[in-house]
């Protein structure tokens, strides 16, 4: 068996989808692993590790998955990428396919099985295969993070003999994996934390993390959250009303990180252009949600824009701002995905295509689109 890693190729792409970790539990399944050279180049992951963990270093990416029975990567392959590969090869990767539907033939065409890892059901068998959380996590952290380093205060109280600095409000709008990590590190760093969420249950989480709950509570609420754990769309009535909520509470704020979605739609808009202008100059937003849409319609990717003083962070691929530990922690979601799919005896792969992970994440199986959600 064959398993191939090549070097990302997207803009903002620091990742890679090996570490040397993974690469000597691969060699350890019964694969040849070839990595592209410079794909860790980013993740400060240099060949040399790559090879002293078994891998063989390939000279171009054609040479790292031409002829490989899996591939690894981390964002979605061009068409000429995907043309590398070879029929009945396997593809997992981040593959945003909601994003473009019709780029999905693509795979089929080409007689790739592929995966998107996104969509791995949140059953407990796969919390180790989620790279949802894994990224998201380390999202939230260095969102806080980035927030301190554009402040232009302290985040915590500082008393000292000249005067006491007061600490920063913080406030975390979605409290899924990204926005726990980010109360969870703004309280580190001394700030006070409030922060909001539709699903009900989140109120706990919050307050276990000794931040204050802020949320609009209805009968809509208690039925806010998906049979897989995810916020549903809100009525307009309740919109209206969290948005009073919202503008009451930001305008005490002087950071506020944004976390929250909807699988499948964008981002929901929850901090308006009046409510950045009601912030003191100085205030922060990181907009996480800014590749979908974004929380704050304010917010452009990729940029940082300063309204009334309020600064609007928009960066792109946060975890890839963490290289290093998002490659590490996203290549073992990887292993963990492929591990159970291996034959050992054989030296094959065995793949139960009714098994839920599969059926799951399979967008293409034998040439044709076989995921729910494309199909339909
Ligand atoms: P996400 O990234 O889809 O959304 C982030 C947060 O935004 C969510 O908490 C969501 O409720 C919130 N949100 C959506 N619309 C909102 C609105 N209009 N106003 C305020 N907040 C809004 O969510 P994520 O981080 O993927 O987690 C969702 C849930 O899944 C959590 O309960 C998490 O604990 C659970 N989970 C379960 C796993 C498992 O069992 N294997 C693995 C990972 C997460």
């Amino acid at each position: 068996m064959k398993l191939g890693i090549p070097k990302e190729t997207a803009a903002n792409e620091t990742r890679v989808a090996a570490s040397p970790d993974t690469v000597k539990r691969l060699v350890g399944l019964g694969f040849e692993v070839a990595v592209e050279t410079g794909a860790g180049d980013g993740a400060h992951t240099p060949d040399s590790e790559f090879e002293a963990a078994g891998a063989r270093i390939a000279t171009s990416a054609k040479d790292a998955v031409g002829d490989a029975d899996v591939v690894f990567k981390v964002a979605r392959p061009t068409a000429d990428e995907v043309a590398m590969m070879k029929r009945g090869a396997i593809l997992a990767a981040v593959l945003s396919p909601l994003a473009d539907k019709a780029f999905v033939s693509t795979y089929a065409e080409a007689g790739v099985d592929a995966f998107a890892m996104e969509f791995m059901p949140r059953i407990t068998r796969a919390q180790s295969m989620d790279v949802l959380s894994s990224q998201s996590n380390l999202a939230g952290y260095k969102a806080v993070i980035d927030a301190a380093a554009e402040f232009g205060r302290a985040m915590p109280m500082m008393m000292t003999a000249a005067g006491t600095v007061a600490p920063a409000r913080v406030l975390i709008m979605g409290v899924g994996v990204a926005g726990l990590q980010a109360i969870a590190t703004a309280k580190r760093l001394g700030a006070i934390v409030s922060a909001t969420d539709v699903r009900p249950a989140t109120k706990e989480q919050v307050e276990s993390l000794g931040g204050k709950f802020v949320m609009v509570e209805s009968e809509e609420t208690a039925d806010a959250e998906t049979s897989g754990g995810y916020a549903k769309e809100m009525s307009d009535d309740y919109k209206k009303a969290q948005a009073a909520l919202i503008a009451e509470t930001i305008k005490k704020q002087d950071i506020v990180i944004c976390t929250a979605l909807i699988p499948g739609r964008a981002a929901p808009v929850l901090v308006t252009e009046d409510m950045v202008k009601s912030m003191k100059p100085g205030s922060i937003i990181i907009d996480l949600a800014v590749e979908q849409g974004g929380n704050c319609p304010l917010s452009r990717p990729g940029e940082i824009v300063v309204v009334n003083g309020v600064k609007i962070v928009g960066h792109l691929n946060m975890p890839g701002r963490l290289a290093t530990d998002a490659s590490q922690l996203y290549a073992r979601n990887l292993f963990n995905f492929i591990e159970p799919l291996v034959d050992v005896e054989s030296g094959t792969l065995k793949i139960d295509w009714e098994d839920e992970i599969i059926t799951g994440t399979a967008l293409t199986h034998d040439g044709a689109v076989v995921h729910p959600q494309l199909t339909s």
